[in-house]
């Protein structure tokens, strides 16, 4: 049944670049990325920094390559006095299809509240960009065996009031905080097990339609040698790579190993 389940979800492999290239290291990049991954059976997403998004997915476009170029955080509000902030038609003009929401460094660092992503969850579905809600829990959590009732909080307080039918574009990413960055990547089964968990937690809340259509994808120190054996598990259905995916080539390894690996869970 779960092998069933994972088969008919789409594979993502997005990349989250944080605060590094510029736009021209962007374009270069998607040169060296397109063509690598033109055969490829999952989708590859990149979320950039905002003054590489235009140049990056004109980029792509040029190339007819199927990459999808993201953002990696935005506002809520249409428009209005928000010093420093982006807002979703912006994002959209320049050529964002997705956006990063709720990442833990936006929540740690800048304080965001479950609240306000919910807020910018529901401005992205109705602008229809595709949304990558983010949810983890830090290490004093995971000490405390809270990471259940974290993912329960974060999820529920964060897609609050959506209807069952967004998750028919939403993605949820597991991130554990103290996996990212760190080189410390999670065991795959503490993945699955969690995974497994916020998917019920959808089921219970949205329906078993909705939690069998998210896509959930598992972050924090992903790299080519530990991807396969994450990707392996049912309920995985993609990563969310950050540092790993800085150079293309490597990233291009990750996403060669999901297509292998995708073969195999057709299979099954
Ligand atoms: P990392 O970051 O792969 O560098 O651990 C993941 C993320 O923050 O999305």
């Amino acid at each position: 049944m779960a092998e069933k389940q994972a088969s008919s979800r789409p594979v993502i492999i997005a990349g989250n670049w944080k605060m590094y290239k510029t736009s021209e290291e962007a374009v270069h990049y998607v040169e060296t990325l397109a063509p690598l991954i033109k055969k490829s059976q999952a989708s590859v997403y990149l979320a950039v920094p905002f003054t590489a998004i235009a140049a990056t997915a004109k980029k792509a476009k040029a190339l007819r390559s199927r990459l999808v170029i993201g953002a990696q955080n935005m506002h809520d509000a249409e428009e209005g006095a928000f010093t420093g902030e982006i807002a979703a038609i912006m994002l959209k003009e320049a050529g964002a299809r997705f956006v990063v929401l709720g990442h833990s460094e936006r929540r740690t660092i800048f304080k965001e509240t479950d609240a306000f992503i919910n807020k910018k969850l529901k401005k992205a579905l109705s602008e229809k960009i595709q949304p990558i809600v983010c949810v983890g829990e830090n290490l004093e959590e995971r000490e405390l065996q809270k990471t259940e009732e974290v993912l329960r909080e974060r999820i529920e307080k964060s897609l609050e009031g959506i209807p069952p039918k967004s998750f028919k574009t939403l993605v949820l990413a597991y991130e554990p905080l103290w996996a990212i960055g760190t080189g410390k990547v999670a065991h795959p089964a503490d993945v699955e097990k969690a995974h497994l968990f916020c998917r019920n937690v959808i089921r219970e809340n949205w329906g078993e339609v909705a939690a069998t259509q998210v896509p959930i994808l598992y972050g924090g120190s992903v790299k080519p040698n530990n991807a396969a054996d994450l990707l392996k598990e049912p309920d995985v259905d993609g990563l969310l790579v950050g540092g790993g995916s800085l150079i293309a080539e490597s990233f291009y390894e990750i996403v060669e190993v999901s297509n292998s690996v995708q073969k195999t869970k057709d299979l099954s």
